[in-house]
């Protein structure tokens, strides 16, 4: 009898340790791949925004492009939390609201907040975010479900709290930047303007710098290699945004301050 305990106690930590072991490559293999998109993204740039084009297919509503695609990701999260046994009462679940405090607000805030007149993104490229929030929930989602055990005082570790005022400072100066945006236009306009307030004075495109900063603070303060992923992820979509932002920028502009650099102040 005692032997089939231990034969099932193994199974299961094989089973644990196979699973673990896959779960390691695939993550491997989907930072490769982030790696790979931002190549593509140095030479192309996403269709949407100030870029979107009607060359890619059938288009939606930005406003409801936005919502899917972000409010996906919070779907794929919970599906792997067992959430009536879930112990709330570790860092884990402080972790879990802060993720969900940045995608609360991206998903049915940002989108009412956009002044936008009409305009639309390519369903391709809506569909392209969800695929990628799907992966980027379930990768988390499992983390927090099966493999996050973290001691009660990770709270006063450096990590901890370095990675929450990274985390903190990047949420609110994305914040405070793309409000700066949103309000260049009057509701009902669609048309673009130099920003010259605030960050702006040094970087074209202080929202991604924030955005970045946000997600490598996340990384920092759950030390996991999902949220590492992650923020290469972010990394990977929002360096190439940023540099394709700024030529746009000098290009439609000829009064663009030349001393603006591109996403990192005095620096790049
Ligand atoms: N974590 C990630 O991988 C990831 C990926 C993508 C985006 N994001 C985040 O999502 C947010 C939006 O991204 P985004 O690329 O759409 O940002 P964005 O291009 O800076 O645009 C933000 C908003 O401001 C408007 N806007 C931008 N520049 C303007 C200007 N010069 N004059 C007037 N209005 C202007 C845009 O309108 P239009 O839409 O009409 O251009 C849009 O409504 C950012 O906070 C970004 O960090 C995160």
């Amino acid at each position: 009898m005692g032997g089939v305990w231990m034969i099932s106690g193994l199974n299961y930590q094989l089973q644990f340790m196979i699973n673990f072991s896959h779960y390691i490559v695939f993550i491997a293999f989907w930072i490769v791949i982030g790696i790979g998109t931002s190549v593509f993204l140095l030479r192309k740039e996403a269709p949407y925004g100030r870029f979107s084009s009607r060359n890619w297919g059938p288009m939606i509503s930005n406003r409801v492009g936005w919502l899917f695609m972000e409010a996906v990701v919070m779907i794929a999260f919970l599906c792997w939390i067992p959430l009536r046994h879930y112990d709330w009462k570790t860092p884990a679940s402080i972790m879990i609201s802060l993720f969900f405090i940045h995608y609360l607000h991206r998903s049915f805030i940002y989108p009412l907040m956009i002044r936008t007149k009409n305009k639309k993104m390519p369903v391709i490229i809506m569909l392209s975010a969800m695929l990628f929030n799907t992966v980027n929930g379930s990768l988390l989602g499992i983390w927090f479900a099966d493999f996050a055990h973290y001691p009660n005082n990770w709270y006063y570790s450096p990590w901890f709290v370095a990675g929450v005022l990274l985390f903190f400072g990047g949420m609110l100066v994305n914040w405070h930047a793309d409000y700066t945006l949103i309000r260049l236009r009057k509701n009902g306009e669609s048309g673009y303007q130099i920003p010259r307030s605030g960050l702006f004075k040094l970087i074209s495109s202080p929202n991604l710098f924030a955005e970045i900063i946000e997600w490598g603070g996340f990384a920092l303060l759950t030390w996991s290699l999902p949220a590492l992923a992650f923020f290469i992820w972010t990394c990977a979509n929002l360096i190439p945004r940023a540099v394709a932002n700024h030529r746009w920028y000098k290009k439609e502009f000829s009064d663009y301050p030349p001393e603006r650099k591109i996403l990192l102040p005095y620096l790049w």
